[in-house]
């Protein structure tokens, strides 16, 4: 058996004495128990939140009724808080509380049936290390989140493919929505694998929401190839799907997976307030130094 699949086979031990973990997927995703989201995080319980962040990538923690102000609290316990300049936000929210709402989206897209594969805020500098979303108003059944692991995408790639993406850069186009609320940036490329800025690993990053086209590839090309990758984030081999509960709250990686939000529950009005944290890092590849 490959080295990296008997690792996977082995429960994951509790890490403290009060903190429980119950991994959800072989490749990721970890429901956490024994910790109130509604209390300030011990510095120990913060450490190894994040750690199990890295390694699981998506944490769901379960009947957590807490309120906006305990969500940022919890947030900031990872960073700053990305402040979204154009997402929803909810009436008399405090900033950094966005609005995830059916309704509010079925009026910006027509005819919405399905989600798409993104990663929250790619189309900036340093785009969000993580994002914490909690269900306000979810349907009795749908309306689950599916995240996927883009390390396991990225070394499960064919050689070939590998190699033709191995350097390629990719533009995350978000000029319209940006421009509508006066941010003028300029459109930013990510390299097409990058490197986790903690753990190493290499990651195929890639928004489907931003019109992603290969820099300096025309058109059919790049169409062609972002076609051949999004057949690959889609083996649920590289996924976790999660069923949402009221008090549920799940905080991902957001430098390390795509998630997709099922759209599956017809014209119930489903509600989520969503919190980011900040990251300083731009997305880089880093290459081992070649052998003279
Ligand atoms: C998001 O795209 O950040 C939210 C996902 C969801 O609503 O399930």
């Amino acid at each position: 058996m490959h080295t990296d699949n008997a690792q996977l086979h082995v429960s994951a031990p509790a890490v403290t004495e009060s903190l429980r973990v119950r991994r959800l997927q072989p490749r990721m995703g970890a429901e956490i128990s024994g910790l109130d989201l509604s209390t300030p995080l011990a510095p120990a319980n913060r450490d190894e939140i994040r750690a199990l962040l890295l390694r699981h990538k998506v944490l769901v923690f379960r009947d957590q009724p807490i309120t906006r102000q305990q969500h940022l609290a919890f947030a900031r316990a990872f960073g700053d808080i990305y402040l979204h300049p154009t997402t929803a936000k909810p009436d008399g929210a405090e900033p950094g509380i966005d609005l995830i709402s059916a309704v509010e989206a079925r009026q910006r897209v027509k005819n919405l049936r399905f989600g798409a594969w993104h990663t929250d805020t790619s189309w900036d500098i340093r785009p969000a290390l993580g994002g914490i979303l909690r269900a306000i108003h979810i349907p009795e059944v749908g309306g689950d989140t599916i995240w996927v692991d883009c390390a396991a995408v990225y070394a499960g790639l064919e050689p070939d493919l590998k190699q033709t993406i191995d350097s390629l850069h990719l533009v995350h186009d978000h000029h319209s929505a940006l421009q509508k609320v006066g941010r003028h940036q300029p459109v930013v490329a990510h390299p097409l694998v990058r490197t986790h800025p903690e753990t190493g690993e290499l990651l195929l990053y890639v928004n489907f929401l931003q019109n992603p086209s290969v820099l300096g590839w025309d058109r059919v090309d790049s169409d062609a190839l972002i076609e051949r990758l999004r057949r690959e984030i889609t083996r649920p081999e590289y996924q976790v799907r999660v069923k949402w509960e009221k008090g549920s709250v799940a905080f991902w990686d957001n430098r390390a997976t795509l998630h997709y939000a099922v759209q599956d529950y017809g014209d119930f009005p489903r509600v989520m307030e969503r919190v980011l944290v900040a990251s300083d890092d731009v997305p880089h590849r880093v290459r081992a130094p070649s052998i003279a």
